[in-house]
């Protein structure tokens, strides 16, 4: 059974344009593989602690050897990583903060970046242990980031989470983004026409 999982992060609730985005991924995703499997993650409401020296040692104490604080303070780190190692593809929200990624998210991705777990070193340097997985990241950002614009070189969340992703061994990754989301704002665009194109080219991503 396939099993898809999905991560939001967007704090904007039913307003946010990236849930809308991976909502319609699931919905799609769905139909194309029935008996599949949703698991949802909401990294808004999860408890994501921030790693501090005593996440490293734990980290880096062999497994047999670590101790109970030890065990219980890499707890969820060791939820999320299941998670995804069960998972056979993902979709991420992505709203743009700061011309980067929301800080719940970077706090997830420092709790799952884990050597031994999901990557390892060995002769050849880093290597990638989240293979065979694919994943869609649905963007959302208030400016324009298109490849050619002014503001292309601000883009830090596609270049990012394309690099943390291939280092954890997920290297089949597409990214849809739904750019300008500031016009809504406004009032001056017409929102189920402003989302209709990237509503599109989700479902018929999903559906491959
Ligand atoms: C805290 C915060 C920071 C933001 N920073 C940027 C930014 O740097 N560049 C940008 O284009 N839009 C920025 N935006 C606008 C969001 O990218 C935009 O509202 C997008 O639709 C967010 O996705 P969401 O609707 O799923 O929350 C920011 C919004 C918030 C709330």
């Amino acid at each position: 059974m396939a099993t898809l999982l999905k991560i939001d992060s967007s704090p904007m609730g039913e307003h946010s344009i990236s849930r809308k985005l991976t909502t319609h991924f699931a919905a799609s995703w769905r139909k194309a593989h029935p008996g599949g499997a949703v698991v949802s993650r909401d990294l808004t409401t999860t408890n994501l602690p921030v790693v501090n020296g005593f996440w490293v040692g734990a980290a880096y104490t062999p497994e047999d050897a670590r101790g109970l604080e030890q065990r219980e303070t890499l707890a969820v780190s060791d939820a999320l990583i299941a998670e995804l190692k069960l998972a056979d593809e993902y979709v991420f929200g992505v709203p743009m903060h700061n011309f980067s990624i929301p800080s719940t998210l970077k706090l997830w991705i420092d709790q799952v970046a884990r050597a031994g777990k999901t990557f390892s070193f060995g002769a050849d340097g880093p290597k990638g242990l989240l293979t065979g997985k694919k994943a869609t990241l649905l963007v959302a950002s208030g400016g324009v980031y298109e490849h050619g614009s002014a503001m292309a070189s601000l883009n830090f969340v596609t270049p990012y989470l394309r690099a943390v992703f291939g280092f954890l061994g997920v290297t089949d990754v597409t990214i849809i983004a739904a750019e300008g989301t500031a016009q809504l704002m406004s009032g001056q665009v017409d929102p189920q026409s402003f989302l209709a194109p990237s509503l599109e080219k989700v479902q018929s991503h999903a559906s491959l």
